[in-house]
C-alpha cells in the first residue's frame, strides 16, 4: 500500500483536529479526532460519542470508519489512520479500535498526533500483532 503524500497528511490532520472539535465527550473530557484515507484517497473522519452508559462509547477511529462504511464505501481499505488529541503527548487507537482497523487496514499506516509537539507513527501490524481477522474466518 502505498504511502499518504505530504499534502494528504496535511489534510488527514486537518480533517482529525476538526473531528475532535465535534466530539461529546461531557463524561471524560477527552475529546478525540480521527481520519482515514482509503486505497482510493477519499478521507472521512469521526470523534468519540459517549454515552451515560459509559461502556457504549464509541472512539473516534470507529466512528470514521463507521462513517465511511455508511457513506457507501464498499471495499473500503484503510491506507492511513490519523488520531488527533488536543493534548500534550499523542494517544494510541485503544484495542477495540486496533481490532476495527485491522478488518479494513491490515497494513495501514496508524499516525498520532496531537496539540504538542510529539506523534507516534505505527502500523496495523505493529500495533495488533497476530490479529484476529476476516481471513480466519474463510
Ligand atoms: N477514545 C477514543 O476516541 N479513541 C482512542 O483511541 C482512545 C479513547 C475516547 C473514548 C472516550 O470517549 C475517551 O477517549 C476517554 O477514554
Amino acid at each position: 500500500m502505498k504511502n499518504p503524500t505530504p499534502a494528504q497528511l496535511r489534510q488527514l490532520k486537518a480533517a482529525a483536529k476538526t473531528a475532535a472539535g465535534r466530539a461529546y465527550a461531557p463524561y471524560s473530557k477527552f475529546t478525540v479526532g480521527a481520519a482515514i484515507l482509503t486505497s482510493t484517497d477519499r478521507i472521512y473522519s469521526g470523534c468519540n460519542v459517549e454515552n451515560a452508559s459509559y461502556g457504549l462509547t464509541n472512539c473516534a477511529e470507529r466512528t470514521a470508519i463507521f462513517n465511511a462504511v455508511a457513506a457507501g464505501e464498499k471495499r473500503l481499505r484503510l491506507k492511513c489512520v490519523v488520531v488527533y488529541t488536543p493534548t500534550d503527548i499523542p494517544t494510541a487507537p485503544c484495542g477495540a479500535c486496533r481490532q476495527v482497523i485491522n478488518e479494513f487496514g491490515p497494513d495501514a499506516r496508524i499516525l498520532s498526533v496531537c496539540r504538542g509537539k510529539g506523534h507516534i507513527a505505527s502500523s496495523t501490524r505493529e500495533l495488533l500483532p497476530g490479529a484476529f481477522g476476516p481471513a480466519d474466518l474463510a
